[in-house]
């Protein structure tokens, strides 16, 4: 994180946690105390364990050391909501998260509240210290976050349901974006050369954005467009899905083990012709719609099937910054070919913060842009998502580049 923070804050900072926040209580509200107690897998976390989580960081990383008078709600949240930070202490198992029914709902709102409250105090008793102010900025940050996982882990639980409700209704304000049509000039080339990736500390970023460094890369060109279901039938009518020869010997391994036939939440072909799982439902595959819920083999596979290949993320961000992207940050996570590595230079945060993303360095791909479940302004061209290869409940779906 940036720990660069302008003076003045207070307010800022107060309207900026009030409607994220909300934003958290907005989302879920249309989904029952059930649907939000349901954990689907291991990798996905209830509802109500994020709305908890989230207020607990604010709690342990902010109140307990920068709010004197500051009464933890609870003690026993601590071992329930800490996520994975090994210096706060033992935790509640990711994978048995939906266990707890306990507390109920209405007592994770009312921690939510008395949370809210003792920041809201916090900031109207002066404006706070940087380290305090950049600890609130990441928690802000850290929390839009979770909106992202409270959208995909929930929709992951409803496709493992046999009705496959709706996460989503038309009306809400994350469904409103639009697809746009295919880009008349497909790629847009880049000479390459020496360059410059990374964060270059105006405004909020995540430690892993830094050091902003040079790269070397060589010409290359990029798929202006997202690829789309259309394609992506292309491959499977290829029975590209039925040949090793497109796939790394992992994901090959992966196609027999789990079965893969086509993207996660795509119906079976035999029962459900042309139907695909969405936001909002079981929809009529739309061959426009940029591929969803495809994992890092898949990617791979259609890009040597299609005569091209992955971008790497320095690839990604210059062509991102200099606005050759279309759909870069809003409608899917884009997997690139590059491996989650720290920047040269990078070091963790000192303290608990430290394994905020340092420790994760390792067995993971690096997604570039943003989805249609990332909030609106929480994204960014130097932006590192990551997940392991084989992971298919996110928004991901990729771009083509080629060498030139
Ligand atoms: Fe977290």
């Amino acid at each position: 994180m940036n720990l660069e923070v302008q003076d003045g804050r207070a307010a800022h900072l107060a309207r900026r946690y009030s409607a994220v926040r909300a934003h958290s209580l907005a989302l879920s509200a249309g989904w029952s105390a059930e649907d939000q107690q349901v954990q689907s897998m291991p990798d996905a976390s209830p509802t109500k364990w994020h709305l908890a989580h989230t207020s607990w960081f604010f709690e342990t990383l902010v109140l307990r050391p920068h709010a004197a008078d500051y009464a933890v709600f609870d003690p026993e949240f601590a071992f329930l909501f800490n996520s994975y930070y090994e210096a706060l202490g033992p935790r509640h198992p990711r994978p048995q998260r939906g266990l707890l029914t306990r507390p109920p709902l209405a007592r994770v709102l009312a921690y939510r509240q008395h949370v809210d409250t003792a920041i809201s105090d916090l900031l109207q008793a002066g404006e706070p210290d940087a380290a305090c102010a950049s600890m609130i900025e990441l928690g802000v940050q850290h929390e839009q976050q979770h909106q992202e996982l409270m959208l995909t882990d929930l929709m992951h639980a409803f496709w493992s349901q046999p009705t496959r409700p709706s996460l989503l209704d038309r009306a809400s304000p994350i469904a409103s974006r639009t697809e746009r049509p295919p880009a008349a000039d497909a790629w847009a080339e880049h000479p390459g050369g020496q360059w410059e990736i990374g964060h270059d500390g105006a405004g909020f970023c995540f430690d892993n954005e830094r050091p902003r460094h040079r790269v070397w890369i060589e010409p290359f060109a990029i798929a202006r467009d997202l690829v789309r279901n259309r394609d992506l039938q292309g491959f499977i009518d290829a029975g590209g899905y039925r040949e090793p020869r497109w796939w790394l010997s992992d994901g090959w391994a992966r196609v027999q083990t789990e079965g893969w036939v086509a993207p996660a939440y795509w119906l079976d072909e035999h029962e459900h012709a042309g139907m695909e799982f969405t936001e909002f439902g079981v929809q009529r595959r739309d061959p426009d719609r940029p591929v969803s819920q495809i994992s890092f083999y898949e990617a791979e596979a259609f890009a040597a099937w299609a005569g091209a290949r992955l971008p790497t993320e320095a690839e990604w961000e210059l062509a991102a910054s200099r606005g050759l992207l279309n759909d870069a940050l809003d409608q899917r996570w884009q997997w690139t070919r590059s491996s989650y590595e720290p920047y040269p230079g990078y070091r963790p945060a000192a303290g608990a913060v430290g394994e905020y993303n340092g420790k994760f360095m390792v067995g993971q791909r690096v997604l570039r842009g943003g989805s249609i479940a990332t909030p609106p302004g929480h994204a960014r061209a130097t932006y590192r998502n990551f997940f392991p290869p084989e992971a298919r409940w996110q928004f991901s779906g990729l771009r083509l580049a080629r060498d030139l």
